[in-house]
């Protein structure tokens, strides 16, 4: 595949200069990862936080701020992988939490905080019936089960270049190598990894994001259960739906009898209050939600229409878990979606999104960078590429991928805590402010100066 961006003469030298800084400012980090990795592979409790020389441990945070081992102070824009809107040690979240702490942390019988969550959330997004899971992965396999459930088929139609979570129907064509993924009307569908059920790929069906005749395709083969779809992908940096994308996939699984899922587990209550569903104006079967919601703690939703619900409601398919609903989780979510993430507080991000997304924009047109921005809600992020990305086969020929990892280099370098890899965007939070913003300009435009001169 040949990009179609400039090749910057430096980006390599400057690569090795900003990685062997980074080495510097983390020794701390280092010593920690050469103890984590005798006892985690990896040296994480999860393949995500891995990074090259090694992670960024994390001591505290508070706010938009967070502090590494080695006492760098950073903004943090990773927040969590989209988890934190709601800022660090956010006092309202810490009182509710801690109160519960005192009442009680776990009786696996349903408080009255998992109500009063399940109706926000069924005011939020238009679903009749809620269930709770304790992460996005669980969430979107009760999912999958819901429809293969619901139509008695066995074929999950998949977008390509998606993670939905780690079982086994999702794992599925996530990240294909170029050379593996076929040609584009009919990728293969590429286990992501070692150990999954036999059959498990041929259950999977994979399409292209932003194309709904691909979908419609997908869909006449007669024998699909489900469409599981992020409704604006967000592991790939971020790729909006095209207009009228969203809206046909509506109609397609209707008109197939096919349950239409929406992964919100990153979209969900960080873009909007009813995130991409109401965002969009299109209402799926199921939603799968996690992250933001929960502000902080681990805990994720499933919503479904009502003839989904009378599944659950018959042990038709089985929905259950020993933390589902914790009271300790219902506090932080409870909290999170009446008290912290208000209508001001969304306006208050869209603002700062805004403002952030312009600031960079400003940055690539005044030094003629092979980028543009992407971005809704609390998430945006720089793409670098002069073409707009629309599906991962894009992302993987279109995107000058050493340019992305430099400027994380860069943030890292410069105090703006940034998610590694390649893959992911910004993310803010209530505790953000528009000085904040002009420290992430400030360090992008560093990089820019620096990348062309
Ligand atoms: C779109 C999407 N769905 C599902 C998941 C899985 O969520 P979790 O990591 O909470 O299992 C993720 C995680 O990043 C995600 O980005």
């Amino acid at each position: 595949m040949t990009l179609t961006v400039p090749a910057y003469s430096n980006v390599s030298a400057l690569t090795d200069r900003e990685k062997a800084r980074l080495v510097e400012r983390t020794r701390r980090s280092g010593e920690y990862f050469e103890r984590a990795h005798a006892v985690m592979p990896g040296g994480v409790p999860s393949s995500f936080q891995r990074n090259d020389p090694w992670p960024t441990y994390i001591e505290r945070g508070t706010g938009a701020q967070v502090w590494d081992v080695d006492g760098n102070e950073y903004l943090d824009f990773h927040n969590g992988f989209g988890v934190m809107c709601v800022g660090h040690a956010n006092p309202t979240i810490a009182a509710a939490v801690k109160a519960q702490m005192d009442e009680g942390t776990h009786f696996a019988a349903p408080t009255e905080g998992s109500i009063v969550v399940a109706e926000e959330l069924k005011r939020r997004w238009g679903l009749p019936h809620w269930r709770f899971t304790n992460s996005g992965t669980e969430s979107t396999m009760d999912a999958i089960h819901l429809a293969r459930g619901f139509t008695g088929r066995d074929v999950i139609v998949k977008i390509e270049g998606t993670y939905h979570g780690h079982h086994d129907a999702v794992m599925v064509s996530v990240k294909p190598p170029p050379d593996q993924m076929g040609d584009r009307e009919h990728p293969n569908a590429i286990p992501y990894g070692l150990g999954y059920a036999p059959g498990t790929p041929e259950a999977t069906r994979v399409v292209p994001f932003n194309d709904a005749e691909a979908a419609e395709l997908a869909l006449a083969q007669g024998d699909v259960a489900g469409l599981i779809v992020e409704p604006a992908m967000m592991n790939i940096n971020i790729v909006r739906p095209v207009d009228g994308y969203l809206e046909r996939l509506r109609e397609l699984c209707t008109e197939h009898g096919v349950p239409l899922i929406f992964d919100e587990v990153k979209t969900g209550a960080a873009i909007a209050p009813g995130g991409a569903t109401e965002l969009f104006g299109v209402t799926p079967d199921v939603v799968c939600l996690a992250k933001a919601i929960c502000g902080g703690l681990p805990g994720g939703a499933v919503g479904m229409n009502a003839e989904l619900a009378e599944l659950v409601e018959t042990n038709a398919v089985r929905q259950q878990g020993t933390f589902n609903g914790n009271p300790l989780v219902m506090a932080a979510a409870q909290a999170t979606l009446l008290e912290v993430l208000t209508p001001d507080a969304y306006a208050q991000l869209h603002g700062l999104n805004d403002r952030l997304m312009e600031g960079c924009e400003r940055i690539i047109g005044e030094y003629s960078l092979p980028a543009h921005t992407v971005g809704m809600g609390s998430k945006g992020c720089v793409v670098f590429s002069s073409e707009p990305v629309r599906e991962y086969r894009d992302y993987v020929s279109k995107i000058h991928h050493e340019l992305s990892d430099l400027a994380w280099l860069y943030h890292m370098n410069h105090g703006i805590f940034m998610t590694p890899g390649q893959d992911e965007e910004w993310t803010l939070s209530v505790a953000h402010t528009d000085e904040h913003l002009a420290h992430y300009l400030e360090a992008f435009e560093l990089f820019a100066r620096d990348v062309t001169r």
